[in-house]
């Protein structure tokens, strides 16, 4: 008999695909799954194998793929299925599927898996947008949520044929990431579903600035822009609008943010924040922001003289943080910052904290420790958050689902604050 326990890691998911002409991105989908471990079933409606053959999915999955209740009925697939699933992921949820499964039909495979699934349900909607605006749509969507079911709003841009609008499939490496923060974190299932950030405009920056030295040159510094990355996927995934201003992101932008605002410098990035602290209910200083830069570049590439080194003049940049709380004109908007720390003999990582939260006047501290470098685009991180009431952590594992954390103090903040 085959042992079908995934390793200790690995989780039980089964992918559910409707029949929409984004089934084909599905594949992609199956594939990041599969390779970051896990075991996979997928289980197709008959409409999606008018797009995607059995053949592909079995080959991609290694697995039997069914689509019927009465196929292999002596293993009770339909029930079964569903309760051993750590997961069930639907990519793409067409108009049909989502209607099937808010009226709780059961009269395909994929529907009775919903029906019994125990754990967290994740559905990636795709189809035009006419349908998704359709009350009818939005009704089903609003009562999936109600019912726990985490339903992710499509992305905006080109559809099938010449129209564009909201209605597209999400990207396939947002839909694992989200997938990933659900499955390490399945309580925060809950609160994505009932979108506790929804209504909330939100502007994060990710990423570090760089000062230029000359045409070619900067001083830059080593942060990925991951952990802000991980902010916005989460709270778009919560529902709120999210702006990410990025300063040279090595990660690409989640397809649930609304806005993007692409900086260099730490003074593009002071004069981005400060013009959305304007409309903003939450602003999070997630970047790495350089402390020094040369202030005028050279216009010419710097040359060498004989054997000698080269000194040059560095000033201080803003302290866009610094400036933000003092700008703020609005009691209830949320200011959030980072710090990055290398813990002394003399001084603890949560002394440093206290002392940068007193200095900075922030809300909330996201600190964690750097001494090694470690954590710069690394897929895991520990965090200590602190702020006025006192300390909540510190919390270790992947950085998706760290978010999350970081967006439950906030939540609990805002709740204060109102
Ligand atoms: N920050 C900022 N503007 C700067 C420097 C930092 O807004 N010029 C923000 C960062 O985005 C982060 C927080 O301030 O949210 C703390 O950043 P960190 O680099 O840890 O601290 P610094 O202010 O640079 O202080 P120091 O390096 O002296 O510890």
């Amino acid at each position: 008999m085959t042992d079908h326990t995934p390793a200790s890691s690995a989780r039980r998911i089964v992918l559910g695909v409707a029949g929409g002409i984004a089934a084909y991105k599905a594949c992609e989908l199956l594939r990041r799954l599969t390779e970051a471990g896990h075991e996979v079933t997928v289980v197709p409606t008959a409409a999606a194998l008018q797009f995607v053959g059995e053949t592909t999915w079995a080959a991609l999955s290694g697995r039997p793929v069914r689509t019927e209740v009465f196929a292999d009925a002596e293993q009770v697939s339909h029930v079964r299925l569903g309760q051993q699933a750590d997961l069930v992921v639907v990519a793409p949820a067409t108009a049909d599927l989502l209607a099937r499964a808010a009226t709780g039909r059961a009269d395909d495979l994929l529907t009775n898996v919903l029906l019994t699934a125990r754990n967290t349900v994740l559905m990636a909607p795709a189809m035009h947008t006419e349908m998704w605006q359709h009350p009818a749509t939005v009704a089903n969507v609003a009562t999936l949520r109600e019912r726990g079911v985490v339903v992710l709003d499509p992305a905006a841009g080109r559809l099938t044929g010449a129209d564009s609008g909201p209605g597209r499939l999400p990207e396939a490496a947002d839909i694992a990431a989200v997938a990933e923060s659900l499955l390490a974190e399945p309580d925060h299932a809950v609160r994505a579903a009932a979108g506790d950030l929804r209504g909330r405009r939100i502007t994060i920056s990710a990423g570090g600035t760089r000062e230029a030295l000359d045409p070619v040159r900067f001083l830059g510094n080593a942060s990925s822009g991951r952990m802000g990355v991980a902010l916005a996927r989460a709270a778009a995934l919560r529902g709120a609008q999210v702006r990410l201003v990025t300063a040279h992101l090595e990660v690409a932008v989640p397809s649930g943010v609304a806005e993007v605002v692409p900086v260099s410098s730490t003074a593009d990035l002071a004069a981005a924040m400060r013009t959305a602290q304007s409309d903003s209910d939450i602003l999070v200083m997630a970047a790495a922001v350089a402390d020094f830069t040369p202030g005028a570049a050279n216009q010419t590439k710097i040359k060498k003289s004989g054997d000698e080194g080269l000194s040059m003049e560095l000033v201080q940049t803003t302290d866009v943080l610094r400036t933000l709380v003092t700008e703020r004109t609005r009691d209830d908007q949320l200011i959030i910052g980072f710090a990055a720390e290398t813990p002394t003999a003399e001084h603890s990582l949560r002394e440093l904290g206290h002392a940068k939260l007193a200095r900075k006047g922030c809300d909330l501290l996201v600190l964690n420790d750097v001494s090694g470098g470690g954590v710069f685009g690394a897929p895991d991180n520990e965090l200590l958050l602190i702020d006025a009431q006192g300390e909540d952590g510190p919390w270790t594992g992947p950085k998706e689902a760290l978010a999350h954390r970081v967006w439950d103090r906030v939540v609990a903040l805002a709740d204060k604050a109102h």
